[in-house]
Formats: structure tokens, C-alpha cells, sequence
């Protein structure tokens, strides 16, 4: 019988500790439903310990909708906390520097949870969880929360691809079918709209900075200038450039502690397509047919439409 591997630990760096079998043939991860929502089944499995999760006050959660530009988010934040220093945050790759904390990979790798609880303060977390599933801890605390949203057409064609060189995800099959399969909600973290939406909401009554890729691709400096002045922390002008240098895409690509090439290549596959793939707005226009961007749109404007919450798919 085939044993499932968790689907969770994909974004994980495990180097160690997967048996060769495994290696061989992973597994992709089952789907299940948690609350209503899609979800890896370890997560369903792991619930009552990630629902009790103790978040501290000093905490900073950075939160998205898989394939919104978490990574990009994680890197500047570290090094904002940083004061730009390039060696400190070439400690470790980003998924240790900010654990990922609904993360629950086999023993004996540690769990998302085990690595926040080890981590000292401040800590910068990471999660991928609809607001109406973060862990109560997080409302006790008033932590402060970072928010990336991404428009829903280059988010769907880069969860896609993930889809693909992710082998402990479901294959996605061919475009139209993960399309059909996103529009339904029926992959990890379930629909979109409801995840975008239910986070702006939340800004309302919370400290949450809720910032949109394309802005960051527009102006990183000005959307970085943003992040410190949330964190409450002065950045010179020289700094400032320097974390915009080192946070571009191609330099992110370049690096093997943001880029993910240190998780193996029997979980990610980079030859078949890259974590840092394009790094753009506007690559739908390469997947989408008229009718799809058609539907989409339809889509968008009746879930969307009277809301203030408004995305670019070009720039
Ligand atoms: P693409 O697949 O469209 O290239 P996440 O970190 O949430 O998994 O998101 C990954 C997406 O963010 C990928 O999108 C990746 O290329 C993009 N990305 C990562 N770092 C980036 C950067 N510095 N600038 C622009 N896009 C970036």
C-alpha cells in the first residue's frame, strides 16, 4: 500500500531525513475538507494542535494565498529587520527564517509548529490559512500581520506550475482542468476570492498591512517603505535601495537561500518548472484563452465588484 507523503512539507528544505523509498516515488498529498475549506488532509489531521497554536505579541505573521509572492514578502521583511544585512539574512533559507506554521512533514522532520515554538522572539511566521481559520492566539495578541494579495489570473497560472514541479501536490493536468479546479475551490486553501476578500475585511479590525504584488512590482521601494514604517522601524535611503537591489526577482532567483533550490529535486523539480518562474504581471496572458479571461472576469466583478478591494492584471 502506498503511504501518502504530506503534502505540506513541500515547502520545506529536506535535505535529511525522507527515506530513499519515499525519495523514489513521492506521493502526492490527499485534499480534504477542513471547515468547508480544501485542504492537505495533514493539515485537517494536525488541526487541534495549529488551532491551538500560541502566538506572542511580538510576532509578525506574514499571510497569502499560495503563489502571491510569500517568498518575496518573507525576504524583505527579513531584511528590513535586518537593516539590509545580506550575511545575516543568509542564515538560513527563508522557509526556516520564518516558519511556515500549518506545516506538518513526517517525522523526524520538525513541524512548522516546533520550529515557532523553538524559535526565540521576535518571530516572523509564516501561514497560508484563511482568516477565518488563523488561530485564535494571533486576535489575543493583536500581532501584527502582513498581507500579500495577487491578482487572481497570475496567481491561478503560478499555482499551475507549482502544481507541477511540486510532487507532493495532485498533478495538476493541463491548464483547463487546474483552472476548472481553482475556480471551484478544490486545491490547497481553497477558493481565492474568499481568501482575498476575507483578509481585506479583517484589515478593518486589525493591524494588518495589506499589500498587492503588482504594487510591488510597480514600486518596490515605496511598498518596502511601507513594510518598515508598519514595523515601525527607520530606514535609511541607502538601505532602502539596497533591499530593493537584493529582492528583485533576478536576484531572488539567484539566491539559494530565498530560491528553493535546496529542497530536493524528487520534491521540487526545477527542471520542470522553476519556483522563481517568471516573477511577473501579466503571464496569464501566456495561459489564458479569451473565453477563461472572459469567465474570470465575469467572476470577478460579480464577487467583487462593490467592493473596495480592486487588482491590476497588467500594469
Ligand atoms: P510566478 O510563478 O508567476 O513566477 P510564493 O512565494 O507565494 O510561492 O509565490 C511565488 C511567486 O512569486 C512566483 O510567481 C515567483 O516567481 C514570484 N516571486 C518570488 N520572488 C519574487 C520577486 N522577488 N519578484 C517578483 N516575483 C517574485
Amino acid at each position: 500500500m502506498q503511504r501518502p507523503i504530506r503534502g505540506a512539507k513541500m515547502e520545506m528544505g529536506l535535505e535529511s531525513g525522507l527515506e530513499d523509498s519515499e525519495a523514489a516515488s513521492p506521493q502526492p498529498s490527499a485534499m480534504v475538507e477542513l471547515e468547508g475549506v480544501c485542504m492537505p488532509h495533514e493539515i485537517k489531521e494536525n488541526w487541534a494542535a495549529i488551532r491551538g497554536f500560541q502566538a506572542r505579541p511580538d510576532d509578525l505573521l506574514i499571510c497569502t494565498y499560495p503563489k502571491a509572492g510569500t517568498t518575496w514578502i518573507q525576504e524583505i521583511v527579513d531584511l528590513v529587520q535586518h537593516g539590509g544585512d545580506l550575511q545575516k539574512c543568509a542564515r538560513a533559507p527563508i522557509f526556516e527564517r520564518s516558519p511556515y506554521i500549518e506545516l506538518f512533514p513526517p517525522k523526524p522532520l520538525s513541524s512548522g509548529l516546533e520550529l515557532a515554538e523553538a524559535m526565540p522572539s521576535p518571530r516572523t511566521l509564516k501561514t497560508h490559512l484563511p482568516v477565518q481559520l488563523l488561530p485564535p492566539s494571533f486576535w489575543e495578541h493583536n500581532c501584527k500581520i502582513i498581507y500579500v494579495a495577487r491578482n487572481i489570473k497570475d496567481n491561478a497560472v503560478s499555482f499551475f506550475h507549482f502544481h507541477r514541479m511540486n510532487k507532493l501536490l495532485p498533478d495538476p493536468g493541463k491548464w483547463e482542468e487546474f483552472l476548472e479546479n481553482f475556480v471551484a475551490g478544490k486545491i490547497p486553501y481553497g477558493l481565492w476570492l474568499d481568501h482575498v476578500r476575507g483578509w481585506w475585511e479583517a484589515k478593518d479590525r486589525h493591524p494588518i498591512l495589506y499589500l498587492f504584488y503588482e504594487d510591488m512590482k510597480e514600486d518596490p521601494a515605496r511598498e518596502i517603505r511601507k513594510v518598515a514604517q508598519f514595523l515601525g522601524i527607520e530606514l535609511m535611503e541607502s538601505v532602502l535601495k539596497h533591499i530593493v537591489h537584493h529582492t528583485t526577482f533576478e536576484s531572488m532567483k539567484a539566491n539559494p537561500m530565498a530560491n528553493y533550490t535546496t529542497v530536493p529535486s524528487f520534491i521540487m523539480d526545477h527542471s520542470v518548472s522553476a519556483f522563481m518562474r517568471k516573477g511577473t504581471v501579466g503571464n496569464w496572458k501566456e495561459h489564458f484563452t479569451v473565453a477563461q479571461s472572459e469567465r474570470l472576469d465575469n467572476i470577478y466583478v460579480q464577487e467583487l465588484g462593490n467592493s473596495s478591494l480592486n487588482f491590476r492584471t497588467q500594469l
